[in-house]
């Protein structure tokens, strides 16, 4: 199936990205969020990060505008009406999807895909909200989804072939490097990230180390781009939280058991770079 509109549901931190990429793949894109307030603070962050593409000569600025032009802001469900796939990245909370996902069911065309960038959440129960579980996925885009290269697509239980083919046809249009993977909580990515941030976090309660001190650990020692508490400030410690929870839930073992310094930061308000406090401070 070729994928003509997409729109893309949350305008956060993934949603923008996922917007972003898919306008400059040449593709109309409808960015949709709770409202418009929200709606064009994600378009800001895009102009943002196109114009970082453009000071680095990867980007013309007719292209910018171009990609912009692309871009319809949303705050109506309904417009997927338009859309043959829609890519739903709101915060991570199963209620919050099913809710979006029965409005999206209803008003999407009967071929078109409903697609989630969950994390960790089961997309076989995403879908079993819908009346087309075969045209439900998991398109897993990582952060930032700009200079990310890999989509991990997770198949639900009813997921089809004709799903999954267009699914990776996309996200090679979209410049990626698709990799696929069972619908188990957290999938690969999570399943094997999060344990790694969760310990970091643990060494750091225990007073083990300072922040700075475990991640140059990490990051020079094994080679990682950034330490394990700089990513989950990127990622965001809400979420990292969420995933922690979806992991102990979904395999019942205590080596998932989320740090009470993380449960404490996240009621502090401290979510890392978005809220401009985590394990570090931002500007
Ligand atoms: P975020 O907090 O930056 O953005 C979430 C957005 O969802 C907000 O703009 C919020 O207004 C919107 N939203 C909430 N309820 C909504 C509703 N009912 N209708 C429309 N919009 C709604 O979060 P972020 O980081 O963008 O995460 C979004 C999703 O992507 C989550 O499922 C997360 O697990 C997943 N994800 C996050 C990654 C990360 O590194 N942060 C990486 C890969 C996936």
């Amino acid at each position: 199936m070729e994928i003509r509109a997409i729109m893309v549901i949350g305008a956060g931190q993934m949603g923008s990205g996922i917007a972003q990429v898919a306008a400059q793949s040449g593709i109309p894109t409808i960015l949709h969020d709770v409202n418009m307030d929200v709606v064009q603070r994600g378009l800001q962050g895009i102009r943002k990060s196109l114009g970082k593409f453009v000071e680095k000569g990867k980007l013309s600025p007719e292209e910018m505008e171009a990609t912009l032009a692309r871009l319809t802001p949303s705050d109506d469900l309904a417009a997927v009406a338009e859309c043959d796939i829609a890519i739903e990245a709101v915060v991570e909370n199963m209620d919050v999807k099913a809710k979006i996902f029965r409005e999206l069911d209803r008003h999407a065309p009967a071929g078109a895909i409903l697609a989630s960038n969950t994390s960790s959440l089961p997309i076989t129960e995403i879908a079993a909200v819908t009346k087309r579980p075969e045209q439900v996925i998991g398109m897993h885009f990582m952060n930032p989804v700009p200079l990310m290269k890999l989509v991990e697509i997770i198949r639900g239980l009813a997921t089809s072939d004709e799903t999954y083919e267009t699914v990776e046809a996309l996200s090679r249009r979209l410049g990626k490097t698709p990799a696929d993977c069972r619908d188990v909580p957290g999938f690969i990515s999570n399943r094997v990230l999060q344990v790694m941030i969760n310990e970091a976090i643990w060494c750091l309660y225990e007073g083990v180390a300072s922040a700075e001190s475990i991640d140059t650990i990490m990051k020079l020692g094994m080679n990682h781009p950034m330490g394990p508490l700089t990513l989950a400030d990127l990622i965001g410690l809400d979420t990292v939280l969420a995933i922690l929870e979806v992991l102990q839930d979904g395999y019942g073992d205590p080596k998932y058991r989320p740090c009470p310094l993380l449960r404490q930061y996240v009621k502090a308000g401290w979510l890392g770079r978005k809220s401009g406090r985590g394990f570090y401070r931002y500007a």
